[in-house]
């Protein structure tokens, strides 16, 4: 007997099909719990690298593995199910060669069974982006500011703010449309630019600080809760987590210190939150 869920997760074509519709709610998650909350709300959850730095404290994305993205992929997956979940590829686990990506990404659907993957870089990846997709995997690209280059580029600075610089951004949104993504992520690139590669391609953008021009936007579920330690500026705060969950750990700390902890009857009677 086959067991089917009622509900219908969103799939790559489904988000594909958004250009220029109703735009693309998208935010990061990296744990269950997390994760049922932005499903109520949000057309794609990302398993984003960015795990390293707001779980992990990393300085930078370099070090986060693959063993990292698919256990918080596989707790996103149980938590959620109806966004479409896609899980970073990490530094170093896709770029060598077209068969190296496929052999992460085939680790990363397998084991996660989320329905997407992304990875960062534009021309330069575009070979591989049509490798994945022609065997099944779909793609999200992600252009402009690429954290995982952070060595090379030496600082996180928004991209095309001179028109000077914008022919190689647009040729790589052109690139990465024409191999077969589904979807890109644009990071910290001028809005002219922004609108321009939006209009040029066939594929939804997803801004994240790369403004309103793009087909959808998404965030850090931390930084725009207020719960991350460093926020980029352009992040609009929707809470200010980080003080209330500290007075509530102060005020736990106050009670046990008063010894003002319950006994058996009440620990083990579990509500639903
Ligand atoms: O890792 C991540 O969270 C991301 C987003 C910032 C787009 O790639």
């Amino acid at each position: 007997m086959s067991v089917q869920s009622a509900i219908k997760r969103k799939t790559a074509p489904d988000i594909l099909a958004r250009k220029n519709g109703e735009p693309i709610v998208m935010l990061t998650s990296y744990h269950a719990h997390t994760a049922a909350l932005v499903d109520r709300y949000c057309d794609v959850i990302l398993v984003g690298d960015s795990l390293g730095n707001v779980m992990h404290g990393l300085e930078t994305t370099v070090p986060v593995t693959l063993e990292m993205m698919i256990l918080q992929g596989r707790a996103v997956m149980r938590g959620s199910d109806r966004a479409l979940v896609v899980v970073d590829m990490p530094f170093g686990s896709y770029e060598a060669s077209k068969e190296q990506a496929f052999h992460s990404a085939v680790r990363i659907v397998k084991e996660t069974e989320c329905g997407a993957v992304k990875l960062e870089g534009g021309a330069r990846m575009a070979e591989t982006v049509a490798f994945l997709t022609e065997r099944g995997i779909p793609v999200m690209g992600h252009i402009g500011l690429t954290p995982q280059s952070i060595n090379t580029l030496g600082s996180f600075r928004a991209q095309g703010r001179d028109e000077k610089g914008w022919a190689p951004i647009e040729n790589d949104a052109r690139a990465i449309a024409e191999a077969g993504a589904f979807s890109v992520v644009i990071e910290a690139v001028a809005e002219p630019l922004a609108r321009k590669i939006t209009q040029e391609i066939a594929i939804p953008t997803i801004g994240i600080g790369a403004s309103a021009a793009c087909d959808g936007q998404v965030l850090v579920l931390e930084d725009m809760l207020g719960l991350s330690p460093r926020i980029p500026k352009f992040v609009r705060r929707y809470g200010n987590l980080g003080p209330s969950i500290e007075a509530a750990i102060e005020g736990y700390a106050a009670d046990v210190r008063a010894r003002k902890f319950p006994g058996p009857e009440h620990v083990y009677d579990m509500k639903k939150s």
